[in-house]
C-alpha cells in the first residue's frame, strides 16, 4: 500500500514536470540509455512538426536520418559523454519548412553512469530570416539624385540641400509624409557620398519587437540570451558606410537612449559583451510626422533629435508642390510604357486638372499606383483620360463626379449629442460644394473642440498634421485667435 502511494505520488510529480515542459519555449528531447524517446516536449513537436505519438518510446536512430549513426549529437551524447554547445542547424523539418535552431546537447549522467541524453533547441528561425535580409540589403542602392524628380523651388531646395549632405557624414534626418521619397534621398545621399561603395543597410524600426530590434542593431554575443551566438549588429555590418533607421519615431525611447550613446561614443558593444567595438558608420534617420509633434508627444527623445538632426531634410508633401505634378505624370507614364510595352503619349487635360485639385495623402506613391493603375485599364489609346482611373479614385473626390446637381444639405451639429445632422433642403448645388461646406463644418468643430492646437484635432481626426493645416489652407479656416 505504502509503496503503491509512492508510485502515484511519483507519477503525479512527473506528470506535473511533463506540463511545465510543454509550458516552455524552448524545444526538449531526451532519450533513455537505449537511444530511446522518453522526452519530447510541445516546442520541439512545433519545431520538428512531428507528433509526440510518432516519437515517444521510439529509437533515434530508427525515426531520424543521420548519414552515420555518430552524426547525431544525441548519440554522441550517449555513446562518449560528449556535450555539444550552440550548435547551429539549418534543416528542413517534416513539413518540408526550413528552420534554423540552436542546439545543447548534454549526457545525463547518474550514479557515474550515462543513463541518457538530451537535446535542447532554441528556434531562431525569425531572427535568422532578418538578419538574411538584412544581409540581403547591403550595398543594394537602387537611387541616386538622378532618379528623383521634381521642379518646384521648395523641392529644389531639399535636394539641394541633401546633395550638400553628401560632402560630409554628418548624421542626417528626413522628415516627410508617407510616399514623398524619404528612402529616394537616403540611397541617394549615401550613393552621392565617399561611403558609396561600402554597404547601404535599412532597418525599419516599427516592423520588430524591442528586444529583437536590439539584437540586430547592436549585435549579440554568445550566452547573452538563451540562443544568443557570436553576431555582429547591423552598425557593425554597416561598417565605413550608412545606416538607414526608418520610422525612428517608433523606436522604444529606451532604445533610443541606447542609440544616442552610440551615435555620441561611436562605439557598440554587443549584447552581453564588455568590448566596445569602433564603428564609423553614417547614421540617416527618416520619420513620417513633425518631429515638433513627435517630442510632445513622447515618441521621440529630445537630445536624440538633436543629436541626429545635425542635417534636417523638410520633404514637402506633394499637396505644397502641385507645380511638380505634371512632371511626374510624364515620368511615370514613361516609366510604365516601358514597363508594359504600352505608347501612351500622356495625360489628357481633365486628367490633369483632377490630379491637381486632389490632395494626395499617399504622395509621390499614391500618384505612382493612380497612373500605374489607370494605364492598365488602357487598350491603345494615346491619351490617360478620367475613364482609365480607377473607380475609387475617381469618385473619392468631388470634382471628378459627373456634374449631377444634387440637393444642397447645410450640416448642423447638435453639441448635446455631438451628431451632425441635414437641415435646410435646397436646389441646385454641386457635390463639390456641399462636400467642402461640410468639411469645413467639421473641421472647425474639432478645431474648437481642441481650443485650435492644430496637433491634436489632426490626431483626433486620424491625418497629419501637414494634411489638416494644408485642408485648413484649402477650406479658408483660420484658427479664433
Ligand atoms: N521626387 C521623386 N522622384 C521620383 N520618384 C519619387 C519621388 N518621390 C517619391 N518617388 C517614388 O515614390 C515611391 C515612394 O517613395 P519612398 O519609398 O522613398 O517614400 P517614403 O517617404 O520612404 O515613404 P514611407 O514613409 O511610406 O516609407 C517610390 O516608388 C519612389 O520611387
Ligand atoms: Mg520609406
Amino acid at each position: 500500500m505504502k509503496k503503491d502511494n509512492y508510485v502515484a505520488k511519483v507519477k503525479k510529480e512527473i506528470d506535473l514536470y511533463k506540463k511545465m515542459l510543454d509550458l516552455i519555449d524552448v524545444g526538449v528531447h531526451a532519450i533513455d540509455e537505449n537511444g530511446n524517446t522518453v522526452v519530447y516536449n510541445k516546442k520541439m513537436m512545433e519545431i520538428e512538426s512531428l507528433k509526440r505519438a510518432d516519437v515517444l518510446h521510439k529509437n533515434v536512430l530508427d525515426l531520424f536520418v543521420f548519414q552515420d549513426e555518430m552524426h547525431s549529437t544525441l548519440v554522441q551524447a550517449l555513446r562518449n559523454g560528449k556535450q555539444t554547445v550552440h550548435a547551429k542547424q539549418t534543416y528542413h523539418n517534416y513539413n518540408g519548412k526550413e528552420i534554423t535552431t540552436i542546439n545543447h546537447t548534454y549526457p545525463l549522467v547518474r550514479d557515474g553512469l550515462i543513463q541518457g541524453a538530451v537535446e535542447i533547441s532554441n528556434d531562431v528561425t525569425k531572427l535568422e530570416r532578418l538578419i538574411h535580409h538584412n544581409m540581403k540589403n547591403k550595398g543594394n542602392t537602387r537611387f541616386t539624385f538622378d532618379s528623383i524628380i521634381g521642379e518646384s523651388p521648395a523641392f529644389l531646395e531639399v535636394i539641394e540641400h541633401a546633395k550638400r549632405a553628401t560632402r560630409t557624414s554628418s548624421y542626417v534626418l528626413i522628415v516627410g509624409e508617407t510616399g514623398t521619397g524619404k528612402e529616394l534621398f537616403a540611397q541617394s545621399i549615401h550613393h552621392g557620398s565617399s561611403r558609396s561603395s561600402a554597404p547601404f543597410i535599412t532597418q525599419n524600426c516599427a516592423a520588430l519587437p524591442d528586444n529583437l530590434i536590439e539584437s540586430l542593431l547592436f549585435g549579440t554575443q554568445r550566452g547573452a540570451f538563451t540562443g544568443a551566438t557570436d553576431q555582429p549588429g547591423l552598425f557593425e555590418q554597416a561598417q565605413g558606410g550608412t545606416l538607414l533607421l526608418d520610422e525612428i519615431n517608433s523606436l522604444n525611447p529606451a532604445l533610443q537612449a541606447k542609440l544616442l550613446r552610440v551615435l555620441q561614443e561611436k562605439c557598440v558593444r554587443r549584447l552581453g559583451s564588455t568590448k566596445e567595438i569602433a564603428i564609423d558608420v553614417r547614421v540617416i534617420a527618416n520619420m513620417n510626422e513633425d518631429p515638433v509633434d513627435a517630442i510632445a508627444g513622447g515618441r521621440m527623445r529630445k537630445d536624440l533629435f538633436y543629436r541626429l538632426g545635425i542635417v534636417t531634410l523638410f520633404i514637402p508633401p506633394l499637396a505644397e508642390r502641385k507645380e511638380d505634378i505634371p512632371m511626374f505624370v510624364a515620368h511615370f507614364i514613361q516609366k510604365y510604357n516601358e514597363l508594359f510595352h504600352m505608347n501612351v503619349k500622356a495625360a489628357n487635360d481633365e486628367v490633369l486638372a483632377l490630379f491637381h485639385s486632389y490632395d494626395w495623402p499617399g504622395n509621390v506613391r499614391e500618384l505612382e499606383h493612380v497612373i500605374e493603375a489607370g494605364m492598365n485599364m488602357m487598350m491603345d489609346e494615346a491619351y490617360l483620360s478620367l475613364q482609365h482611373l480607377p473607380y475609387h479614385f475617381r469618385f473619392k473626390h468631388g470634382e471628378s463626379r459627373p456634374a449631377t446637381k444634387i440637393p444642397v444639405i447645410p450640416l448642423q451639429h447638435t453639441a448635446a449629442t455631438n451628431t451632425f445632422t441635414y437641415t435646410n433642403l435646397e436646389d441646385s448645388v454641386d457635390f463639390q460644394t456641399d462636400m467642402e461646406r461640410f468639411e469645413k463644418q467639421y473641421i472647425v468643430h474639432y478645431l474648437e473642440k481642441m481650443d485650435d492646437n492644430i496637433s491634436k484635432t489632426a490626431r483626433l481626426l486620424g491625418m497629419s498634421r501637414q494634411s489638416l493645416q494644408y485642408r485648413m489652407k484649402k477650406l479658408n479656416i483660420s484658427l479664433r485667435k
